[in-house]
């Protein structure tokens, strides 16, 4: 069996079992609880580069819309959950200040991947170092314009399940990781994704049993809503 070193252990929105997902909060959390990463997704809102999940707010919010059509003002006035605000990409950047290097996952499209490429190289000018970046996207396209606006920052193909083309997709895109859908993940993906020189990571594992398995499978990390149980398992 192939044994990893380190099982990477990605906080996946923040450390969403124990905090409201995707806030200040939930990131300030996982990093608490010991994570090497952490994963948030960005969306595009009338004017402002913002930090949730769905193009709706009604399952994290009190409020009502889509993300793309409300002013940020609207946004702000938000309850995301445990009093928390819906936070900007820069005010989770400010917050981290360096400490944990972040899976920044790009949700909508229309020019959200080039305005997220200005942001992240703005960090890069205040202390934030490329590779203390990775940036995914299930939109390959809009990747691909994150790619040519920034292509010193690393980036990961982002695929539920395992497109026929997925090696020529992350080769075309330059990227350097594959995340992929747990219930797709196998010893013979492992073994291509290594074999291209790719690391593999798998999203959302929270049993214990499949941490367990994916491990022995050699998968070079995990997304989990609970950072603390992969690494209860990594001792
Ligand atoms: O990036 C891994 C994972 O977060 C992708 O799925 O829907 O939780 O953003 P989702
Ligand atoms: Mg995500």
């Amino acid at each position: 069996m192939a044994h990893p070193t380190r099982l990477l252990c990605i906080g996946h929105r923040g450390a969403r079992g124990h905090a409201p997902e995707n806030t200040l909060l939930s990131i300030e959390t996982g990093i608490r609880l010991g994570a090497d990463m952490i994963e948030f997704d960005v969306q595009l809102c009338q004017e402002e580069l913002v930090v949730i999940h769905d193009p709706r707010l009604e399952r994290t919010t009190n409020g009502v819309g889509r993300v793309e059509h409300v002013r940020f003002d609207y946004l702000r006035g938000l309850d995301a959950g445990k009093g928390q605000q819906i936070p900007t990409l820069h005010e989770v950047l400010r917050l981290v200040e360096g400490r944990i290097p972040l899976n920044v996952e790009i949700k909508s499209a229309g020019g959200t991947g080039a305005r997220i490429a200005a942001a992240l190289r703005d960090a890069m000018h205040e202390g934030w170092s490329a590779d203390q970046f990775l940036v995914s996207s299930f939109h390959l396209p809009e990747l691909y314009e994150f790619k040519q606006a920034a292509p010193e920052i690393p980036i990961a193909a982002l695929v539920c399940g395992v497109p026929l083309d997925w090696a020529a997709c992350a080769t075309e895109l330059g990227a350097q990781a594959l995340n992929v859908s747990e219930e797709f993940v196998d010893s013979r993906l492992i073994e291509d994704a290594h074999s291209r020189g790719l690391k593999i990571y798998a999203y959302t594992v929270n049993h214990p049993d499949d941490m367990s398995l994916l491990r022995d499978a050699g998968i070079d990390g995990v997304f989990s809503d609970y950072p603390d149980r992969v690494l209860a398992l990594r001792q």
